[in-house]
């Protein structure tokens, strides 16, 4: 589908997201045709910028970062829709102007009145924003025209604080013209949990408490902080992706089938299992955190947390988060849900393991099955997308022995579809109004809930276990696999 006439107004354009992601996905969307001839590109930051300065930065964004091949018809006609507004986010005469340049606009590209606003800044600024936008009558539209707004999270650093976000934006923004980014949504192959599970016959009668012995989630990162050491101390991984990603991974891995594919139903069906889901206890044995030291990424030297700029030397932030999730659903009863995640960890790596229980019974010599492990069926969200399924075979020869082995699908073999990287579905979704893959704010409150727990267990006392850069993160994650008698996967 094609958005109608809109414009799209990015507060924030000067940071990385805006350059790396945002703006190049707009190209995108529109060299494939999905934006309408009516659209404009407005950026608002205090920078004494002109439009054609604002345009030459979206321009080389565009040639580092999009997607698809850079077409000079398609740059032109996204160019003539390109406008910069000056100011800060407290000043009312800077919304008068954004209001203005918006109303010039809807008469020369016909945006028709229809305008999202994408703040992409600290949510410290999101009431500032929020009430100009109010006050200057930006918020709501007549005549028939929509507003949106998009945010980003953190949406809040537990569930008070959230509860006061969503407070500030519903007082000007209806829930149902707010769109919370979780970008892990726009990806394909997360999408593919829903067709994977619900189009088949296959996988439904065996996705439960009786076949099903754990549930991993990792999500692994071979980069550290970098320069976003600002924005990440204080706030640590469980806050960064598990309170969103992760929790929204197994959201839709746990979930029941939704009645249909309207947004509300599956919205119903995460809410369900979210509410369900709670920490497993006692924390100091079914969780683990970790700081990272310097180490070696491949054969390259990387520097470990407390080297990085910008961090303060005492500060307790994890990198790594493991946590034990139990689901009390009749589906997952008994089933422990363990959700993983790190900076500078072996590998890049994000995947879903359904690990199932083993055979009842193996009628094999003992000594046939030592390298038998369990089933497993492995949804490879990134990089090599696609799904494995792990079962054990027969080793050619004359003995029955049986070893494990793997059947693989592959996007990058499967289709000669090109996928859309995630911010350019979830902001052509923003255009469209198409609210499915934005977690609403119930979501997001019991995310914090089902996680405030553990946060306030470590804030509480105890330090993030060391672990090298390059591994697989600290010991105590490893003890408290095997405390259960598990491991953790390597993939
Ligand atoms: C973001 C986190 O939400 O996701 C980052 O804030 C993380 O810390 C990033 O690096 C990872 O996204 P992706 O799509 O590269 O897995």
């Amino acid at each position: 589908r094609i958005a109608g006439p809109c414009s799209l107004v990015i507060f924030g354009v000067t940071g990385d997201l805006a350059r790396k992601k945002l703006m190049p996905a707009v190209y995108d969307l529109a060299n494939r045709g999905l934006l309408p001839p009516g659209f404009a590109l407005v950026g608002f930051a205090r920078r004494d910028w002109s439009d054609q300065d604002f345009g030459t930065i979206v321009h080389d964004a565009v040639r580092e970062h999009s997607r698809t091949p850079f077409r000079e018809d398609v740059w032109e006609r996204l160019s003539e829709g390109i406008r910069f507004v000056e100011g800060t986010f407290d000043d009312a005469a800077a919304f008068e102007r954004l209001k203005s340049t918006l109303a010039t606009l809807d008469v020369e590209r016909g945006t028709g009145g229809n305008h999202a606003f994408y703040l992409s800044i600290p949510p410290g600024a999101f009431p500032t924003v929020c009430e100009q936008l109010s006050a200057s009558g930006l918020a709501t539209g007549d005549d028939g025209s929509w507003r949106r707004v998009v945010i980003e999270k953190p949406f809040g650093r537990d569930l008070q604080s959230a509860k006061e976000l969503n407070a500030v934006v519903n007082r000007v923004f209806p829930e149902d013209t707010v769109f919370r980014i979780d970008h892990y949504l726009g990806k394909e192959t997360v999408q593919n949990i829903l067709a994977l599970r619900f189009a088949n016959q296959l996988f439904d009668p065996i996705w439960n408490a009786h076949y099903v012995d754990h549930v991993q989630i990792t999500m692994a990162e071979d980069i550290g902080l970098g320069g976003r050491a600002g924005y990440y101390d204080g706030i640590g991984a469980a806050r960064d992706v598990i309170q969103n990603h992760l929790l929204q991974l197994l959201a839709i891995t746990a979930m029941e089938e939704p009645v249909s594919f309207k947004p509300s139903e599956l919205q119903t069906e995460k809410i369900k299992v979210l509410s369900a889901t709670k920490l497993a206890e006692p924390f100091a044995e079914t969780a683990a955190r970790g700081q990272y030291t310097a180490g070696w990424q491949g054969s390259q030297r990387v520097k470990g947390l407390k080297e990085e700029d910008g961090f303060d030397a005492e500060s307790n932030t994890e990198t790594y988060a493991a946590i034990t999730l139990e689901v009390d659903t009749r589906r997952w009863s008994g089933v422990p849900f363990y959700l993983r995640t790190g900076k500078s960890l072996g590998r890049r790596v994000t995947e879903i393991a359904v690990v199932f229980k083993r055979a009842p019974h193996l009628p094999f010599d003992a000594t046939m099955t030592e390298e038998l492990g369990q089933n497993a069926l492995v949804i490879r969200v990134q990089p090599d997308e696609g799904v494995t399924m792990r079962f054990g075979s027969k080793v050619p020869g004359s003995s029955m022995q049986v070893r494990d082995v793997s059947m693989d699908f592959s996007y990058g073999q499967a289709f000669t579809e090109s996928s859309p990287e995630a911010y350019e579905r979830l902001i052509l979704d923003v255009l469209l109004g198409e609210p499915s893959l934005f977690p609403v704010n119930e979501e997001v409150e019991l995310s914090w809930k089902i996680l405030d727990p553990i946060l306030e267990f470590w804030a509480s006392g105890g330090t993030a276990d060391p672990y090298e850069a390059g591994t697989w993160g600290p010991e105590s994650a490893n003890e408290m696999m095997e405390r259960t008698g598990r491991e953790w996967r390597r993939p």
